[in-house]
């Protein structure tokens, strides 16, 4: 056996398994795609399950990876231990329905013993506790010494992970010498010591769990195995634990230079070690597959590990930001095995270190405040609110504040900091429901004495510098791209949603960098925008470009300016009692609610709608100033009830039609509206009515609709000229009332002949008849016209008749005026015949309607008839 790097073993693992007919593939993105089961990959196999579920077809029936994989369960080990780590690379060879154990322990065991030269006698197999086969094919046909196989149970060799492909395996142990043992006499596979590593787990995959314990066997079972890479380069490289592996040294390295140190002076400079060699491994890994870091879901795993590490980062006497330098020597270590990541290098160095940044600039504070805390703690409780204030205001992970305390002995106040973020889950929740893309973050970016000027006014692009960024509820320095962020400049052209009319979109672009813009609001003085980054960095200070979209704002000003013309045409036609109740001015309508008491006629809407487009039609200048709010007063502009207005105000005049006091965008001209059109009107309150209208290039879309579906109904009615259409449509209206009328006499004809049917099995109860009768595919409308004529035909006559359509029974009784006179009653014979079938009803004493329930017990009823009446009469 001889020193191997790990890279080299990768490279020999997985060609290997090429030789054995297998399909290499990448590494599966850590991000799990399509499988809400898990937040990150934690296992070669986990990619694949459809595969071993038979639900999609792979690309080879034998394939092999090398997957990248994030286990953290025990992060908290991870540093104290010199052997957890949360990062790791699983070597795996997998078959879909094709091989099974012989082929599987065979290769294995070729591997460990042709190409990797590990010598047999330091090599143990276990197997599941009674799989016979398993070690049948180990003794027999692979050659393995009896005496170094042993049997453990589903604890160890069951395999399964949640939910999914699972099955019994069979594992592969390297033995490392007594002297790395624990002493004990029973120290053997299995003992939780050093000595016997376990490094190749061969999942026999033949059941599917649904995770709460029911296995379904698949139909052809499967191979999963899995190798971890850094294990077997401990085994290789003769080294203790995974730190000490060719290229997990070469990264620790780094960071001791950065604090000045050496590994193995000082046991815990030793644990802050590891915890940054690991973590920024994972977190280099993660990034480098999209993660994100944020609070909730991987991104709170991602921002957890870059958090702890940082930490650690301080308890080594560094000051300064490193973990993104730190990411050069992971990615140079990977790079010959995952290029992407040579292609992200900048992306993920910059995500790191904006992480990094945002937390350095309270991490200080925040364990000043930890530190007084529990140097002043009268008992071994951290209170709920301390944690909430660590992790609202400083950012500190809470499992980063449980960490640190609890080297103390002390623990945080559950309850409490539950009940706490979940008051800050519901506030936000809150906000988002309202619509509010800013998430409550307003007040993050909180810039004394500042205003941001609005020129939107004037011109829809500007110039402006960056004052703040504000990233998941903090400030930040600068972002990059994927990142939403809130963004404070010192001028801007995009309208802030106010007065009814939405906010502006659009970008702003800077030399090296593409944001979009999705929404606007006013903060105070401020002006904020919340945007998502496209591409590049945007940092504080950063020149701007700022580019309103010319197309959605436009649409949202002739809306606007059109709903204050609107308002001018009710006033006109319906009177002065009419106020502004509300609006809403979109891109795509406008919504208008006003004061009124009754719906509006077509007339009148024909009216205001003729008006309004009388005025835009023609061409009236729109005037827009600021002037006093006497003066404006003076000239009549309409203010609206409960709106406060400054002293100078902004008026809005369109000619002599129109006057009012409005801070939204208008049109400089009233023909630039276009066309309008109204398109609902309804009720929204009492006295309150609601108009919804189009204009511009909606109305164009609302004639094409139109005209689209006038062409189409013309169609379905097989008119070449679709001006025929009214008339064809009368036309059919009349055929239809006709083929009804004929319905109905036909019906009426049919029950006829059927009366006369019914009293062939005409019998007696005492002193009234009675008749049953089975009408399948008979409506219960029929049977009611049925019904009628049996009274008029034998006035001394019960009927119970059931008719049956799509299985589902309806009774009706009825009886003739002579059988009533002698005391029979239609509404409690047939509730009393349903109840027989378990159904119910009633009614009057000539007709009366009930459900059946059961439909095999309506014979029973019909039986029972005749002492029902003799019942009802007594
Ligand atoms: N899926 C198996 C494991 O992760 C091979 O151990």
């Amino acid at each position: 056996m001889k020193w191997t790097g790990l890279n080299e073993l990768r490279e020999k693992y997985l060609s290997f398994f090429e030789s054995k007919g297998h399909l290499r593939l990448p590494s599966y993105s850590l991000v799990p795609h399509n499988d809400k089961s898990l937040f990150l990959i934690n296992s070669g196999m986990a990619p694949m399950k459809k595969y071993f579920l038979a639900q999609e077809t792979p690309p080879c029936k034998r394939v092999t990876t090398c997957q990248k994989c994030i286990r953290t369960p025990d992060i908290e080990n991870v540093g104290k231990t010199a052997r957890h780590g949360t990062y790791f690379e699983m070597l795996g060879n997998f078959s879909f329905q094709d091989y099974f154990k012989h082929e599987a322990t065979k290769w294995a065991w070729e591997f460990c013993t042709e190409v990797l030269d590990l010598p047999i006698d330091r090599l143990w197999v276990s197997i599941y506790l009674d799989d016979d086969e398993a070690f049948d094919i180990w003794t027999k046909e692979v050659g393995v010494d009896p005496t170094h196989i042993v049997r453990l149970g589903k604890e160890d060799n069951f395999w399964e992970h949640g939910s999914g492909p699972c099955g019994p395996c069979s594992e592969i142990y390297f033995d490392r010498g007594i002297e790395k043992g624990c002493g004990s006499p029973d120290c053997a596979v299995g003992c939780e010591c050093d000595r016997f590593v376990e490094f190749w787990n061969l999942v026999f995959s033949q059941f599917d769990s649904d995770g709460n314990g029911t296995y379904t066997p698949l139909e052809n079972p499967n191979i999963d195995t899995g190798m971890g890479l850094e294990r077997l380069a401990c085994i290789m490289q003769e080294v203790d634990n995974l730190f000490e592996v060719d290229t997990m040294q070469n990264i620790m390295k780094h960071i001791s230079d950065i604090a000045g140190i050496t590994y193995k002076d000082d046991v815990k400079a030793d644990v802050s070690l590891r915890v940054i060699t690991d973590h920024i491994r994972s977190t280099t890994f993660m990034i480098g597959d999209g993660v994100i870091p944020s609070n909730e879901g991987r991104g709170y795993v991602l921002r957890r590990l870059l958090r702890r590490a940082a930490r650690h980062g301080r308890l080594l006497g560094i000051t300064r930001p490193f973990l993104s330098e730190v990411v050069d020597t992971v990615i140079n270590e990977n790079k010959s095995a995952y290029p992407e990541l040579m292609e992200k290098a900048q992306y993920i160095k910059k995500m790191v270190k904006n992480e990094e940044d945002s937390f350095a600039k309270t991490i200080e504070k925040g364990l000043d405040l930890l530190t007084t805390i529990i140097d002043n703690a009268k008992d071994k409780i951290l209170s709920g609110e301390d944690a909430f204030r660590l992790y609202d205001t400083y950012g500190f992970p809470i499992d980063l504040t449980r960490e640190i305390i609890a080297e103390k002995g002390m623990e945080v106040d559950e309850k409490e900091f539950t009940r706490l973020m979940n008051e800050q889950r519901e506030r936000a929740r809150a906000a988002r429901a309202t619509g509010d893309a800013f998430g409550g973050s307003c007040n993050v970016i909180d810039i004394e004495g500042v205003t941001t000027e609005f020129v939107g006014y004037e011109t829809l692009q500007a110039d402006a510098k960056v004052l703040a960024l504000a990233c998941e509820g903090e400030c930040v320095e600068s972002v990059i791209a994927s990142q939403r962020v809130i963004i404070a400049t010192d001028v801007t052209p995009f309208y802030a949603e106010s007065g009814g009319q939405i906010a502006d979109k659009g970008q702003i672009v800077s030399d090296n960098c593409i944001v979009n813009v999705f929404d606007v609001k006013k903060a105070g003085t401020l002006i904020l925008h919340s945007c998502e980054v496209v591409s590049g960095q945007l940092n504080i200070g950063d020149q701007v470009s700022m580019r309103v979209d010319k197309k959605f704002r436009n649409a949202i000003t002739r809306n606007h300016t059109c709903a204050h013309l609107l308002q001018a045409a009710l006033i006109n036609n319906l009177g002065d009692h009419v106020h502004q109740a509300g609006q809403l001015v979109t891109a795509d309508r406008l919504r208008f609610d006003f004061s009124h008491f009754e719906a509006l006629t077509r007339e009148q809407i024909e009216t205001i709608e003729r008006e309004v487009n009388k005025v835009i039609l023609a061409g009236i200048d729109v005037n827009r100033y600021e002037t006093d709010i006497q003066s404006a007063k003076a000239k009549g502009a309409m203010a609206l009830f409960g709106e406060k207005y400054g002293n100078i105000v902004r008026v809005c005049e369109v000619g002599n039609y129109s006057l009012e006091l409005c801070g939204g965008t208008h049109v400089d001209n009233s023909a630039k509206i276009g066309l309008f059109k109204i398109i609902s009107e309804s009720s929204v309150a009492a006295g309150v009515r609601r108009i919804e209208a189009v204009t511009g290039y909606e109305v164009l879309v609302l004639l094409d609709n139109n005209v689209k579906m006038i062409n189409d109904a013309a169609k379905e009615l097989k008119l070449t000229n679709s001006a025929e259409l009214v008339s064809r449509c009368s036309q059919v209206m009349q055929e239809l009332k006709d083929k009804a009328t004929e319905v109905d006499r036909l019906t009426q004809k049919m029950a006829d002949s059927r009366v006369d049917g019914l009293f062939e099995n005409v019998q007696s109860a005492g002193e009234v008849n009675y008749i049953t009768a089975l009408l399948s595919g008979t409506k219960p409308d029929t049977l009611r016209v049925l019904g009628d004529k049996i009274k008029e035909k034998a006035p001394n006559t019960v009927a119970l008749l059931v008719s049956m359509v799509d299985n589902k029974g309806t009774m009706l009784c009825v009886c003739g005026p002579e059988a009533v006179n002698r005391g029979a009653h239609a509404g409690k014979i047939v509730g009393k015949a349903a109840a027989i079938t378990g159904g119910k009803g009633g009614g009057r004493a000539d007709n009366a309607m009930a459900g059946v329930n059961d439909n095999t017990k309506i014979d029973e009823a019909f039986v029972a008839l005749e002492s029902i009446i003799k019942e009802v009469i007594g």
